[in-house]
């Protein structure tokens, strides 16, 4: 049996603000089991997201408009919605992408797993009605995350998972693979397609690389000069600019195309009306984020004219975790560890995480 400290190592989100409301504790009180489905998981690796970012800063809010930047909003109070369209509530442990060892199982749980590595689905469904999203939470969020010794979860929450890869690697995944993954179904991504991938050096956009290439499609990735090369690491079929003055010229070169079937985009912003006309009669646009800017100008004759489908991708289906612990376990995909920090150095790693230079995803580590 595990001795399981009275109290943990954790940063905590005291309200909205700039990083100073992020305050490292080392008596925080650890979780305790509390229902029969609840299992303890003594965590190894986090990742850090945009979503830990844009509930401390408040970007959620509507009263902001502009693009994330991390720094704290004046228009922004405690009872401003965060992701969920409800206010978070405070004081709140943030990490969604957890690695861990299970330490305690409650009595619903299978009490296998108990020293299991197990990965958490950043999404946490209410099991009585899990394909319900009004009633889905994000980890970190509408319950206590990673950035902490110990977390709690439902024990349908994590999966096992068997692979040689570091607990840092594996914490890499959960939020960005799910949600590129969960974009690429809702476009419906297959071989034959042609994605055009904004933000392609990041979480999201590193995984829609390689997810899309799994489907056999082509791929090309939109990035900041300085990161083509490392980016060139996940095999895109063609690399351009973060924004091509002449996008259908730049395609052209590239891809012997002017147009592409898909836009799978987490930037919008000023861009947005130039990527909308990218798109091919019938294309489809995915987006899951809008970290140039949250307000875009949509032509509505390019829209219906053209026989667009858009779709917006955030609450992710049941299957999409399970799916994604498979292609890791099969080596289909590779991590893109860009950096590690431990728990002391939080705000280090967060501010990192704002300065956006690394290709792939900056973990936090616990041990
Ligand atoms: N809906 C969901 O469930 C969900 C889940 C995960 C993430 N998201 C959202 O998706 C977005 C991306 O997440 P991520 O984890 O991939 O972020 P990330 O790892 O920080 O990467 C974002 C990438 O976007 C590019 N970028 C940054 N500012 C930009 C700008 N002003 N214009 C164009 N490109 C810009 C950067 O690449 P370059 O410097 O190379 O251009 C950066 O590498 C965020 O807004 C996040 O909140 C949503």
């Amino acid at each position: 049996m595990t001795n399981i400290p009275a109290t943990m190592k954790a940063i905590v989100l005291e309200g909205h603000g700039g990083m100073e409301v992020l305050v490292y504790h080392d008596n925080w009180p650890t979780p305790k089991i509390e229902s029969p489905d609840e299992i303890l998981i003594k965590v190894h690796a986090c990742g850090m997201n945009n979503t830990d970012v844009n509930t401390r800063s408040g970007w959620y809010s509507k009263a902001v408009s502009e693009a994330t930047t991390g720094g704290a909003y004046d228009t922004v109070d405690a009872d401003d919605p965060s992701w969920g369209d409800a206010p978070i509530t405070f004081p709140r442990i943030q990490g969604a992408d957890i690695v861990g060892t299970v330490v305690a199982v409650g009595s619903n749980g299978d009490q296998d797993l108990i020293g299991k590595r197990v990965m958490a689905d950043c999404w946490l469904r209410d099991w009585d009605n899990p394909q319900d999203k009004n009633s889905t939470g994000y980890f970190g969020s509408e319950c206590d995350g990673g950035y902490a010794q110990y977390t709690k979860a439902h024990y349908k929450n994590v999966q096992a998972v068997n692979s040689e890869l570091s607990d840092a690697e594996l914490a890499t995944f959960s939020c960005s693979y799910t949600t590129a993954e969960s974009l690429l179904n809702r476009v419906d991504c297959k071989e034959g397609d042609s994605v055009l991938i904004t933000g392609a050096s990041g979480g999201v956009g590193s995984a829609l690389i390689q997810l899309a290439k799994r489907r056999g499609a082509k791929t090309i990735a939109m990035a900041s000069e300085a990161k083509h090369k490392d980016v060139a690491k996940f095999n895109p079929t063609a690399i351009l600019p973060r924004a091509p003055k002449n996008l259908s010229k730049a395609l052209q070169e590239a891809i012997g195309q002017d147009s592409v079937s898909i836009v799978a985009d987490i930037a919008g912003g000023e861009y947005f009306p130039t990527l909308i006309e990218a798109l091919e009669r019938g294309g489809r646009y995915g987006t899951s984020g809008a970290i140039a800017g949250p307000i875009v100008d949509l032509d509505l004759r390019t829209l219906y004219l053209k026989d667009l489908t858009f779709h917006g991708c955030t609450i992710t289906s049941t299957n999409v975790f399970p799916d994604l612990v498979g292609y890791i376990e099969r080596g289909e995909i590779k991590p893109a560890l860009a950096a590690t920090f431990p728990l002391k150095d939080f705000h280090a790693g967060q501010q990192a995480f704002i300065d956006k230079k690394h290709t792939g995803n900056i973990v936090v580590t616990l041990d």
